[in-house]
């Protein structure tokens, strides 16, 4: 018959089922999902006619006209903190690890007498435009492969517009911002 002995294991046997049962409801209280109403995955939307021809419509990027229309120059200031190893930003400002960058909007690529640009650069050509600046420091490797400005970039579409307005402003006669809507 039942002695006390017994009692105790089937006690404790019972007590071990017990608690695995109520782990299992707790575990499924944490971990269990929502049904799914659809089954599948989201996947992001297509642009409608994008540039370039059906980028995800979350990488919408606003053109740099709008950009600029609604940047803030004293971000892009405090933002050209990390240009300021290598560039001076003040007029008649002397060449660091690159050239000058005072009055820069506008002015013709490698166009500061002494300094050694790249050959890369010096291939480019052309004035520095506001599209030019924004693909540059979105990804100067990208803009001008072999250029020596060792400078990874800034991905933030918003922050290049900041730093860029900020540029505008480095000189005695700002160069007219983009009409925004072209
Ligand atoms: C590590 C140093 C370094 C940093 C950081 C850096 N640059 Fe440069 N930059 C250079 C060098 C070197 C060149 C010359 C590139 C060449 O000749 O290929 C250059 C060239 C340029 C030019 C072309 C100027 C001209 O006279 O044609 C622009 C514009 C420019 N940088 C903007 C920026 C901005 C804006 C930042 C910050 C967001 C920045 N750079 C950060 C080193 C740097």
């Amino acid at each position: 018959m039942f002695s006390f002995e017994t009692n105790k294991i089937a006690g404790a046997i019972l007590g071990s089922l017990l608690l695995a049962m109520g782990l299992g409801v707790i575990g499924q209280m944490i971990f269990s999902h929502p049904a799914l109403k659809t089954p599948g995955f989201n996947l992001p939307a297509l642009a409608e006619g994008g540039e370039s021809g059906g980028a995800p419509a979350a990488e919408a990027v606003a053109s740099l006209p709008e950009r600029l229309a609604k940047a803030d120059v004293k971000r892009g200031e405090s933002l050209t903190k990390a240009c300021q190893a290598c560039h001076s930003f003040e007029k008649g400002g002397a060449a660091k690890v690159g050239p000058p960058l005072f009055g820069v909007v506008g002015r013709p690529k490698d166009s500061i007498a002494g300094f050694g640009y790249s050959d890369a650069m010096k291939a480019k050509g052309g004035a520095w435009t506001f599209d030019d600046l924004d693909h540059f420091i979105a990804s100067p490797k990208g803009f001008i492969s072999g250029t020596k400005m060792g400078f990874a970039g800034e991905p933030d579409p918003q922050k290049r517009a900041d730093i860029i307005a900020y540029l505008r402003t480095l000189s005695d006669s700002p160069v007219p911002l983009p009409a925004p809507g072209k």
